[in-house]
This record gives C-alpha cells, sequence and structure tokens, in this order.
C-alpha cells in the first residue's frame, strides 16, 4: 500500500458532514501530526457467539466445523482481506445464572484452528484473540510465535483483558485481578512476550508473577507476531498507543471513528510513537444489495432474524434482572421496576442496581415516545436499523472511500451476518467498486501481515 495525500487525487468530493468533521487544516484533515494514506484494509471477525450471525437460515453453517472457517477464510483471501480474526471467551455465556441457549456456544481454541487455516491459505493474517489475564507470557508468546512461523509471518494477536471476574471460575487463580489492574497487568505480559520474541533472557519480577525465561525460537518473517488491541476505554487506549500495532475499536460511525482517530493519534504521539503508527480497524456489519430500497429490504431481513420475540426479552432480562417472559414482545415495555444488584453475565459489565433503575425508565419512556413495542425497541438497540454500511454497492463504496480520504480508519473489521457466505457479495460487489476509487488494494503487498496491513518493517 502507498501512503497517499491530502486531498487524494481519487478522493470523492466531501460530504457536508465529513467536511464538518474535519477540523484540522487541509493537509491534516484530523491531526497536525496525521496523514491519511487513504487506503483501507479488511479484516473478517469470526465471532462464535452473538445474535450478529444468523444460524438458524438454511445456508447457515455451524460454528464450529471445519467447513464455516475454511470457507469463510477462502473467500476473504479471494478479496485480499489483510486478516481472519477470530473471537475468544473462556467461560460459556450465561444468562440470569445458565448457560445461554439462545446464543451458539463454544467457541474452538484460535490458536489450533489457525495453524490448521495457516495451511490452507498463502496470503491472509491469522488473528488470534488471546486474554492477558488468564494465560502466561512466556507460555503464550512461545505459541504465538509457533503460529507466526508456520504462517510465513501472518500472526496476529489481538489482546484482550476481559472486564469481568467471572471467567476467572474458569481458572486455577480465579477472578483475581481488578479491573483497574487489567492494563498493568497486561503490559508486563506483552513485554514478557516481547522480549521472548527478540530471544532475549527473561527476568522479570512484576506485581503479578515472576519469570525466567529464554526465547527459544527464530525470528519469523515479520519479526514477531502483530500486535492488535480491542478494549476502548482511555486506559485501553493508553495501553494500545504504547504497545500495539492495530486497534480493534467499536467505533464505526464517522463522528465517533474521527474523534476515535484524533484521541489515539494524541496518544500515539505522547507515548512517543509515529502518528499513524497505530492502525484503527473498527468492527462493523455490511448489508449490501443493488439498489438502496432493495437493501432497506435486506437489513429489515437481517434484523428480524437476528433478533426474534425470545432475543428480545432476553435483552431486557438482562437490563431488568428478572423474568420478563410474561411479557408479549409486540407489547409496551415491561412496566415493572429492574430487580438487579448485578448485570446478567451475558452483558459482561457490572451493571448496579440505581443505574438500572434509571436506564430502564429511560427506555420505557423512549420506547413509549416512538410507539415501539418490545421487539422494535430490541432491535433498534441491538444496532441501528441502518447500520453506516449498509446500501447499494456503490453507497456504500463511496461511504468508504470518504472515510478513507478523511483518514479516519484504516479498514473495517467485518464480522459477516452469514457464515460461511456472508462474504461473497462484499468480494464480489464491493471490493471491485473499492478497488476502482483506489481506496482498497489491487493485490496483498506481500507476504506477512504486517506488510498487507501498510505497517513497516520492525
Ligand atoms: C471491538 C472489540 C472486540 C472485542 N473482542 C473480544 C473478544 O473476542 N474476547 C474478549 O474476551 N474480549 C473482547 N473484547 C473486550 C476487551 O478485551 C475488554 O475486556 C473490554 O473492551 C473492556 O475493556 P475496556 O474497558 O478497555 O473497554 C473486545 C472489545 C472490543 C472493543
Amino acid at each position: 500500500m502507498t501512503a497517499g495525500h491530502w486531498p487524494l487525487p481519487t478522493a470523492p468530493e466531501l460530504s457536508e458532514e465529513a467536511r464538518a468533521l474535519a477540523t484540522g487544516t487541509a493537509e491534516h484533515p484530523i491531526h497536525p501530526e496525521h496523514t491519511p494514506t487513504g487506503q483501507l484494509a479488511f479484516g473478517v471477525f469470526f465471532q462464535g457467539v452473538n445474535s450478529s450471525t444468523i444460524w438458524r437460515l438454511p445456508e447457515s453453517g455451524d460454528q464450529v466445523a471445519w467447513e464455516s472457517f475454511e470457507s469463510l477464510i477462502r473467500t476473504a483471501e479471494r478479496g485480499k482481506f489483510a486478516a481472519f480474526f477470530l473471537g475468544e471467551g473462556l467461560r460459556l455465556r450465561e444468562h440470569r445464572g445458565v448457560p445461554f441457549e439462545l446464543d451458539v456456544a463454544g467457541r474452538p481454541d484460535a490458536q489450533t484452528l489457525l495453524s490448521a487455516l495457516a495451511a490452507v491459505t498463502s496470503k491472509i493474517g491469522l488473528v488470534a484473540t488471546q486474554n492477558t489475564t488468564f494465560n502466561d507470557p512466556v507460555d503464550l508468546a512461545r505459541r504465538l510465535q509457533t503460529l507466526d512461523l508456520l504462517s510465513g509471518g501472518r500472526a496476529g494477536w489481538n489482546i484482550v483483558t476481559t472486564d469481568n471476574a467471572w471467567t476467572g471460575e474458569n481458572f486455577r487463580r480465579g477472578g483475581y485481578l481488578d479491573h483497574a489492574d487489567r492494563y498493568t497487568h497486561a503490559e508486563a505480559f506483552v513485554q514478557v512476550a516481547e522480549q521472548f520474541w527478540r530471544g532475549e533472557k527473561i527476568s522479570h519480577d512484576g506485581a503479578h508473577y515472576t519469570v525466567r525465561a529464554e526465547g527459544t525460537l527464530p525470528r519469523s518473517a515479520q519479526g514477531r507476531p502483530t500486535l492488535f488491541q480491542a478494549g476502548a476505554s482511555p486506559a485501553g487506549q493508553d495501553f494500545a498507543a504504547r504497545t500495539s500495532d492495530v486497534i480493534f475499536s467499536p467505533h464505526a460511525s464517522l463522528s465517533a471513528a474521527v474523534d476515535f482517530r484524533r484521541s489515539i493519534v494524541e496518544r500515539t504521539v505522547a507515548a512517543g510513537r509515529d502518528a499513524g503508527a497505530v492502525k484503527i480497524l473498527p468492527g462493523a456489519e455490511i448489508v449490501l444489495a443493488e439498489t438502496e430500497q432493495e437493501a432497506d429490504e435486506k437489513v429489515r431481513w437481517v434484523r428480524d432474524l437476528q433478533i426474534g420475540p425470545e432475543q428480545a426479552i432476553a435483552l431486557l432480562e438482562q437490563y431488568w434482572g428478572r423474568d420478563l417472559s410474561e411479557f408479549d414482545p409486540e407489547g409496551p415495555l415491561p412496566d415493572v421496576p429492574p430487580e438487579v444488584e448485578e448485570s446478567g453475565v451475558t452483558r459482561g459489565a457490572g451493571f448496579q442496581y440505581a443505574k438500572a433503575e434509571e436506564l430502564t425508565r429511560t427506555w420505557r419512556e423512549e420506547a413509549k415516545e416512538k410507539g415501539q413495542n418490545i421487539l422494535e425497541f430490541a432491535r433498534v438497540k441491538s444496532g441501528a436499523r441502518r447500520g453506516e454500511f449498509t446500501g447499494s454497492y456503490d453507497a456504500v463504496a463511496d461511504r468508504l472511500a470518504e472515510y478513507a480520504a478523511l483518514g479516519a480508519i484504516d479498514g473495517l473489521n467485518i464480522t459477516p451476518w452469514l457464515i460461511p457466505s456472508g462474504l461473497d457479495d462484499i468480494v464480489d460487489h464491493l471490493i471491485p467498486r473499492l478497488q476502482e476509487r483506489g481506496v482498497y488494494p489491487e493485490d496483498y503487498a506481500g507476504d506477512t501481515l504486517r506488510e498487507n496491513l501498510g505497517l513497516p518493517p520492525l
């Protein structure tokens, strides 16, 4: 990928929204030290859980079948995707104290699976989400380096910290880490891993563990696994600005993406790194059709399948903390107070009663004002009716070209709403249009993940 200039020769006319967001000078629309590359890289995010993927259509795959992974990654590689991502959860999701049966459950181990996928691909990056709280650094570093060597420099590590203690109950040490300590621990963890990858003798005495070890493997084609980070709190952003190559962000709307980019550039520069050192790939859903009207209908259809009556009630139950099964999904939001002191664990984060009471009251008022029943309300809350990247092939290509021109993002990490065929129309219809607009690579830049993300050599 080559660095572009602002304004790019191929940049589309910016919309009013984009112009208003570009508060910098013409040379620097976001931050004086940041130059947009004007290029996008795509990743595919195989979440394995959540209602974002529809698992009950006849063409839906199985979330643990080899065919689902192989077929999806082959399509992604055909579309010159930079990376194939696997999410991770180290405990089954639960709802009101029992496994959450409305969701698929149980994900295969990411590194085992990615090692197998390395053998049937040759260019696409292989990114494993791996938690720093419940792994040990030398052990994890060695396995990631093995994947990096096996794949010819295509491994990535999506560093996550997990914000709940209940996951820890599955581990020897239990839920041992305070929320505030997650990133101090993660940073020490990554430093030890980096020492291991450099083949150094490690003598680490830290707050959480003591390590005596020595790197035992040769460097990979990209030097070490590419470091991704997912976690958007200020502490998470600072951690990413200091240590990571890429951020997997939750900020897909144009204004949120621009603000997030500015925040990351400021933190990256403050950490003494180049303004463009950390790439940003927001998670996104793409729903496409030939025309805008067809896309509208398709989005409605997708949403209806993602959030059915049972999912809608379950969503509210997480906030109300009580059984709401007697309420009609076609009726108004429950007019009963929440019972929670802590959230249902499907939400992950701690959720206190006072907040729950305020939130449920606000939601009741909001739904009443908009004339929404439970089902309609839950569908809107689970994702806008029309997301950022839903629409006709041309409209979505134009919109993405605008993101690229502004330098708001470096690409997207796409969660397909259907597996394994959910990337087909993106690869067949959207990518050629992005290539025509000069914002998506015609081919892989190289053989390693770093090269294909446009990251400089180490
Ligand atoms: C886009 C995105 C994807 C994430 N994916 C995972 C995942 O697959 N597994 C996981 O355990 N945590 C995942 N996380 C959670 C983060 O690791 C972290 O626990 C959470 O965001 C809270 O951290 P924060 O307070 O810095 O935001 C993800 C977070 C984001 C923003």
